[in-house]
């Protein structure tokens, strides 16, 4: 894992973020209070943005990775090469299990950069953060 500032990174990579970061104001998180956004961007270089969604039963609640994953996937993209995740800690968190199961389906490898609104960034990659994973292949390499 690398830590950073916004400012270290590539253009693409600081635009990547400060879109995940307008993204929190979006989220509808009226039980956690807790603001996520996430700005995904494919290898075409189209970005697909998300923020959670909670619901008032819970379990329906939606985290802004497995949006923005949802929304590309629908509009026909499937190959990416970066995320961008803005949260208000400090250390930027962490994707939650569920969306790293989620993103792997699309991108074995794909780097994943958390970043506050304070400027802060952490580097690291999928593979990385969900080691030994249930992938596509063991369901598609079947005989
Ligand atoms: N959340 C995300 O959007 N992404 C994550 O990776 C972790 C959690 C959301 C779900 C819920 O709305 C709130 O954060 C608190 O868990």
């Amino acid at each position: 894992m690398t830590i950073t500032r916004i400012e270290d990174l590539d253009a693409p990579g600081q635009a990547l973020c400060h879109t995940a970061l307008a993204m929190r104001a979006r989220a509808y998180a009226p039980y956690s209070r807790f603001l996520v956004g996430a700005a995904l961007e494919a290898d075409s270089g189209e970005v697909f943005t998300g923020c959670n969604v909670e619901n008032v039963t819970y379990g329906l609640t939606r985290c802004a990775e497995q949006v923005a994953v949802t929304k590309a996937v629908s509009e026909g993209a499937r190959h990416f090469r970066r995320i961008a995740i803005a949260t208000d800690m400090d250390p930027p968190a962490m994707p939650c299990g569920l969306c790293r199961q989620c993103m792997i389906e699309f991108a074995r490898d794909l780097e994943i950069i958390l970043v506050n609104p304070a400027g802060g960034v952490r580097i690291d990659h999928l593979a990385r953060l969900l080691p030994g994973a249930f992938l596509p292949t063991d369901l598609l390499d079947r005989p």
